[in-house]
């Protein structure tokens, strides 16, 4: 089958790429032309493990190309995937949706179908209709048929969520739209779940249901966690006691500094005003979202208080920048909140990330980014490990103990084992290890 793929950030390039890899041809559609080049010498847009080597396999199969011609990229397809970004809008917290309503008008204008077009890009319920109505307003003979087929792809697992997915939701009422989503998923279905099919404005809001119950999973146990410290018990032990029971399921239980990410915060903020416009406020969404905004900024407390009350002219040593591990993404981070804190009570910070430096950069001022996790480390007054990545979960701890000014362990993602850094002489701190 072939089919098109407008907008090559993230959701689009990853899908992009695994359809192609089942063996449709698809052609990645983007207005901004480096972007498009680099893609077409191989460079990625963004850092996704496996991806570069994923589009590689399927540009030289023949199955994947990318164009600035929307026109080109329509031609012959018999479904266009919407997969551009839906930012919150300044201001309101509303998703901004100028980007699918353009991408709507822009397909009618170059394509008079028949043609399945589906938003993949997370918008709020009704969106469907809109982009339904701009299609029969702009060709009003056209033949198009809108589906809501929303994503559930993690960042820095996004390929293997996206070929061994839980479900795939579908929405759409109709018979031939849900013919031609069936046969782009159908090699899929030997071994996953079979496709949900649901009306289209259910669709729209499985997505944001879902990102809100998990945002209130995490942040139900990070208050957990802050209990936990000020009452002598062990959020680890208490995630494994109560995720063991399968109503309510081991995952999304890791006790933090807060969700961040393009996702959450985002989706959250977009689902409290879609309860407000309707009348019917989400009084848990409305609290996660105050909450983890409160814990974020409230980490650099923790920091302060581990160094002793203050932090002025000291240098605090951050490993970890991005929002979670295996991407360069930065947005809604919590170290940003964290750093930015302790700046402004007098502290030098010197931070160190695999992946996600280039981008931190532009968003922190007067931060000093260090080459390697030792170097970040080396005469600091304390380390505070922000993100979990891999390469931290291992370090040489007499070396990190050698190189460290005092040896303070803040570790807000309870990557080490409390007892081991003790007998080592540390002073450490956890999230929600009050034992
Ligand atoms: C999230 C969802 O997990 C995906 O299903 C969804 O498709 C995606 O948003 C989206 O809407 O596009 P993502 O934002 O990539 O994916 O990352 P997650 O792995 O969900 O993590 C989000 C944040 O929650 C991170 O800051 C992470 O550190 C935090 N988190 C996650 C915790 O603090 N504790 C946990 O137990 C799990």
């Amino acid at each position: 089958m072939r089919i098109a793929m407008i907008g090559s950030g993230y959701v689009g390039l990853v899908s992009g790429a695994c359809f192609a890899d089942f063996g449709h041809t698809v052609t990645c559609v983007d207005k901004d032309a480096s972007k498009i080049e680099a893609l077409k010498r191989g460079v990625m847009p963004i850092f996704e493990p496996g991806l570069d080597d994923l589009v590689e396999t399927n540009v030289a199969e023949n199955r994947l190309s990318f164009t600035t011609d929307l026109r080109e990229g329509l031609d012959g397809a018999e479904a266009v995937f919407i997969a551009v970004g839906t930012p919150s809008r300044r201001g309101d917290g509303h998703a901004d949706l100028s980007y699918v309503y353009a991408a709507a008008k822009e397909i009618a204008e170059t394509h008079p179908g028949p043609l399945v077009v589906v938003t993949k890009s997370t918008v709020p319920v009704g969106t469907g209709d809109e982009v339904e109505r701009i299609l029969r307003e702009t060709r009003p003979e056209g033949q198009y048929w809108v589906v809501s087929n929303p994503e559930f792809l993690r960042e820095g697992a996004a390929i293997g969520d996206f070929k061994r997915p839980d479900r795939i939701v579908v929405g759409t009422d109709d018979p031939h739209a849900r013919e031609v989503m069936s046969e782009l998923y159908r090699p899929l279905s030997l071994n996953t779940p079979p496709l949900m099919f649901t009306g289209r404005r259910t669709s729209e809001l499985i997505k944001y249901a879902a990102n809100a119950f998990l945002a209130v999973k995490i942040t139900f146990i990070n208050e957990i966690a802050d209990l936990c410290e000020a009452v002598g018990a062990d959020v680890q032990e208490v995630a494994r006691g109560i995720g063991s029971d399968n109503r309510i399921g081991p995952k999304f239980l890791h006790a933090g500094p807060g969700y961040g990410g393009s996702c959450f915060p985002k989706d959250t903020t977009a689902l409290v005003k879609t309860g407000q416009d309707a009348g019917v406020p989400l009084r848990i969404v409305e609290t996660v979202v105050a909450v983890n905004d409160q814990r974020k900024r409230g980490m650099a407390r923790k920091v302060v208080a581990a160094c002793g009350g203050a932090v002025r002219g000291k240098t605090i040593a951050v490993l970890g920048l991005t929002f979670k591990p295996n991407t360069d993404d930065m947005r809604d981070a919590p170290s940003l909140a964290l750093i930015t804190a302790l700046q402004d009570q007098g502290a030098r910070v010197r931070a160190y990330d695999p992946e996600g430096m280039e981008q931190a950069k532009g968003m922190l001022k007067d931060v000093d980014y260090a080459p390697h996790a030792y170097d970040c480390v080396e005469g600091a007054d304390a380390l505070v490990i922000v993100t979990e990545w891999d390469a931290f979960r291992a370090l040489d701890l007499g070396r990190v103990k050698r190189l460290l000014k005092e040896p303070i362990v803040v570790d807000l993602r309870n990557i080490y084992r409390a007892e081991d850094l003790r007998k080592r002489g540390f002073t450490y701190v956890g999230v929600g290890r009050g034992k």
